[in-house]
């Protein structure tokens, strides 16, 4: 039988994940492969006492790579300095390779993508977005045939872990992010996690599948949830809303809108009803119509089983797509929306001084005829009145300037979060 002999470069979460799948489902991976997947060598800084000892380990990167008894490198490490070195190093020696490295691909991709051209390799990245959903696959093979002009994603599951237990406890933010660390599900440094650069890195790629466009990281506006009080939720949760940090690619026609933002959205909405940390992805495809996908995005099994099945792809000898779906020399350069430019509603979040205040019309009295309030709530305090307001859809850099011009005297503190409707 046909022996596919693996090298595992990373031996944390995703690692064992892979290897323990590699071990308890050999059987079930060799009948749908054809082949026998075999670990022969491993990387990592520290031996791991899971290891087999036969496995071959190495603590030196280009050892690893230049071993000749490997036919795929699984680089499960993270990171844009080795990782990209040992990725590299792979494709030009032939070897296959399996990642689920999203920060490399989403802010480099073009230059690997060129690399795996050049030298007809494969990269399979299934495990670099949204976990065990096989959304890589989606977009490259399963919507092939549509024009993917929307989706809209939640795409980090501690986010999303948070926020739901901000709403459902009225607990806030730090709180909930040290329980989301003790249960595993964020990272002893959640800040790439929180501060929306993760979704982010794995918006890009999902982007330029959708536009058949390089990957662009550095024009994608990022905002994460460290701003968003339990005021917020409470106050968006009594006007029918909950706050989700997602992930938003629109086609425009002239550009690109690839966002991530803390967004208000209606609690009837599919994307609205994904809780805890799983991961959703909404999409609208111009044949497909309306799509969506849920499901755990990630732990070291559910992301181990996006890589193995990457790899019995390779074993099964499919999968020999361009990396972004199409050449490298078809991806096109897509204009992306400035922040400034969306138009959208806007929630509004406002502590007003409570003398000055007149007990009626009060939207009218803070934004005159700038802004159309299409909802609004008022608390009374015992100094000041803290409002909510949804406004109807306006341009981004409108709001600004009439939130930088209202009366001072009057209202004491403002700040915004974006409000969006999928119509799914
Ligand atoms: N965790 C998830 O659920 C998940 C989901 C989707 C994608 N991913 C992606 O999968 C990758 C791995 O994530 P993870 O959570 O498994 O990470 P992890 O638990 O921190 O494990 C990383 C492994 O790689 C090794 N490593 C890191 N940098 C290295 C270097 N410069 N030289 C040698 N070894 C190095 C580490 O060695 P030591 O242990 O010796 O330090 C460790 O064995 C990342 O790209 C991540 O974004 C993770």
């Amino acid at each position: 039988m046909k022996k596919l002999r693996i090298g595992l470069a990373g031996l944390g979460t995703v690692g064992k994940g892979v290897y323990d799948i590699l071990q308890k489902d050999a059987d079930l991976i060799t009948r749908r492969s054809g082949a026998q997947l075999e670990i022969v060598a491993a990387f990592s800084r520290t031996k791991k006492d899971f290891l087999d000892p036969k496995i071959k380990f190495y603590s030196n990167a280009s050892d690893f790579s230049n071993d000749p008894q490997i036919d795929v490198v699984v680089e499960v490490m993270g990171g844009l300095t080795t990782a990209k070195d040992l990725i590299i190093a792979a494709i030009k020696s032939g070897k296959k390779v399996v990642t689920a490295n999203k920060a490399l691909l989403a802010e480099q991709g073009v230059e690997i993508a060129k690399l795996v051209e050049e030298n007809k390799g494969y990269i399979g990245f299934e495990a670099s977005t949204a976990g065990a959903n096989p959304i890589i696959k989606g977009f490259k093979e399963g919507f092939a045939a549509n024009e993917i002009t929307e989706f809209y994603a939640t795409l980090n599951g501690t986010c999303n872990f948070i926020l739901t237990k901000m709403r459902d406890e009225t607990r806030d933010f730090f709180e909930t992010l040290k329980e989301a660390q003790a249960l595993g599900y964020a990272e002893a440094d959640p800040v790439m996690d929180i501060n929306g650069t993760d979704t982010a890195h794995k918006l890009v790629i999902l982007g330029a599948l959708a536009s058949g466009s390089n990957p662009q990281f550095t024009k994608t506006y990022i905002e994460g949830i460290e701003k968003v009080t339990i005021e917020d939720v409470k106050i968006a949760d009594q006007l029918g809303y909950k706050i989700k940090l997602l992930a938003i690619y629109r086609n425009l026609g002239d550009m690109l809108q690839q966002t991530v933002y803390p967004t208000l959205i209606k609690k009837s909405e599919k994307i609205a009803q994904t809780d805890g940390p799983y991961n959703a992805i909404v999409t609208l495809g111009s044949n497909s119509n309306w799509n969506v996908m849920i499901g755990r995005g990630a732990g070291g099994l559910t992301t181990g089983s996006a890589v193995v099945a990457d790899i019995i792809d390779i074993a099964c000898g499919r999968n020999t797509s361009p990396l972004f779906g199409v050449k490298c020399a078809d991806l096109i350069e897509a204009k992306i929306m400035p922040i400034s430019q969306r138009v959208g509603k806007y929630f509004l979040r406002l502590l007003v001084d409570k003398e000055m205040a007149q007990k009626t019309n009060l939207s009218k009295m803070i934004f005159g005829d700038k802004i159309n309030v299409e909802n609004a709530m008022f608390f009374d305090r015992e100094n000041d009145i803290l409002c909510g307001f949804i406004t109807d859809a306006q341009k981004e850099e409108e709001l600004l300037n009439v939130i930088k011009n209202l009366d001072s005297t009057l209202v004491k503190s403002v700040s915004f979060l974006r409000v969006e409707s999928t119509n799914f």
